[in-house]
């Protein structure tokens, strides 16, 4: 069988088809495509209307991070991701954050933003003239694509109009500024982008090429504060360690892009475990931590009065509870469930807090014990399963491990040995 990966109309064959194909091109076995095909939870043909030439699925842990109390409210906060110590970590934080009364959070109103592009007008300044002068017919224009967003209080509210400079040239950039209410929003305001397109051609001349969302969802905020009494997490040398932790990222964008990771860690596997776009809140996250002309932190640390921490965060979150996979992957739905929020702004504002969490559990680690104590126990337990051991000996295996501080593939493997040799 030849290998070619010229496959017209591969998309048109059944998963089960695709599996077979594949199966042939990468030798799998057939305990590989039996494992492929075996479906989990989410079924194989509800995958199969998400995306494009499905051939299986692939399952994450999906866990629940303990203590959060957001505005008072007591949540279990789903996450789903790979890497291990950071729902343990999202606890952590929210546990010793509990005596200061746990997060404080708050958002803006949902507004997202549609760019449109227009490009080849002779002048520019007056094109922007001409568009902003046009305002209310272009809401009404945008408005009229979604009548039910605009019952529920949502809608086109406003528009923007700047002149940029371009290698080619200058372009009049309209922002149509759009409440999407409880969605993510993006093909809400695509639409509405592309609606009025002609309309802005029409009134300013020139040419139309873009017309799409914009992911620096800077005018959609969620944010989110806590202090950490410094008794609870350690003592004023703790405090002192997290702010000259803290201000080293303020300063460094080597140090603030792993710092950001961190705060994303947690943001990102609350997207997943809810069925987000999780590329739309990274690309947000980072351009928004770029906005003053140089990468920062997305967090901020100071010392109260009391000598306790506090703790801030504000980021963009586009985040949805209606559309997008939010009712169509069944996990996302029970996850949703057991948020149990009632919009996408109490979405934005709990991911916000569990972003600061994580930030502040990993802080705290790395100026007292360091990242690679708590990681490393927890990924201990990859390892020892990696390598082989089973359930029955996977607690001796780990402990084994920490004890000796010899967290590593070969030394699992040589415990495991030695259990079962011990074991008969
Ligand atoms: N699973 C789930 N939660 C755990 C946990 C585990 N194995 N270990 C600790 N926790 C959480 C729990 O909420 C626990 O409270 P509880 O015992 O009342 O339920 C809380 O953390 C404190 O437990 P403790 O035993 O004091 O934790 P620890 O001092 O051993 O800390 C970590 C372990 C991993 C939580 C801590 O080292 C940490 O926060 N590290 C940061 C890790 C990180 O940032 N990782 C991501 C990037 S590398």
């Amino acid at each position: 069988m030849s290998r070619t990966s010229y496959l017209p109309g591969f998309y048109k064959l059944s998963p089960e088809e695709r599996v077979r194909i594949v199966k042939e091109f990468a030798d799998l076995t057939e305990e590989e495509t039996q494992l492929l095909l075996k479906a989990g939870n989410l079924d194989l043909s509800v995958a199969d209307r998400m995306i494009e030439n499905v051939i299986g699925t692939w399952p994450l842990p999906l866990g629940v991070a303990t203590y959060f109390v957001i505005n008072g409210r007591d949540y279990l906060i789903p996450m789903s991701i790979e890497e291990p110590s950071v729902v343990a970590a999202a606890s952590n934080a929210a546990k010793m954050a509990r005596p200061g009364g746990g997060f404080v959070a708050s958002s803006t109103d949902p507004i997202m933003i549609s760019q449109i592009q227009l490009v080849k007008v002779e002048d520019p300044e007056e094109a922007r003239r001409q568009i902003l002068a046009e305002k209310e017919k272009i809401l009404e224009i945008a408005n009229s694509q979604d009548p039910v967003l605009v019952r529920l209080g949502g809608g086109a509210r406003d528009i923007e109009v700047r002149v940029i400079d371009t290698e080619m040239g200058k372009m009049v950039i309209t922002h149509l500024l759009v409440d999407v209410r409880d969605a993510m929003g993006a093909n809400t305001v695509n639409t509405m982008a592309e609606a009025v397109a002609p309309f802005i051609e029409r009134i300013a001349g020139g040419k139309v090429y873009l017309r799409i969302i914009s992911n620096l969802a800077d005018r959609r905020l969620a944010s989110a504060r806590a202090i950490w009494k410094k008794d609870a997490i350690g003592g004023e040398e703790v405090v002192e360690g997290i702010l000259h932790a803290y201000t080293f990222a303020a300063a460094d964008p080597y140090r603030a892009t792993t710092h950001n990771k961190g705060v994303m860690n947690g943001v990102i596997a609350v997207a997943r475990a809810t069925g987000q776009d999780t590329r739309a809140i990274e690309a947000g996250a980072h351009a928004y931590a770029a906005r003053n002309g140089r990468y920062t932190t997305l967090t901020r640390y100071w010392r109260n009065e009391d000598g306790d921490l506090e703790g801030y965060i504000e980021m963009p979150m586009a985040v949805g509870i209606v559309g997008g996979i939010t009712r169509v992957h069944p996990i996302a739905k029970i996850a949703l469930k057991i948020l149990g929020v009632k919009t996408a702004r109490e979405l934005a504002e709990v991911m916000a807090a569990v972003g600061l969490a994580q930030n502040f559990a990993a802080l705290r680690a790395l100026v007292t014990e360091g990242i690679q104590a708590g990681h490393m126990k927890l990924h201990a337990r990859n390892l020892a399963m990696a390598a082989g051991a089973t359930p029955d000996i996977v607690d001796e295996v780990v402990e084994r491990m920490v004890r000796e501080k010899a967290i590593r593939f070969d030394r699992a493997r040589e415990i495991i040995e030695e259990i079962r040799r011990s074991r008969g």
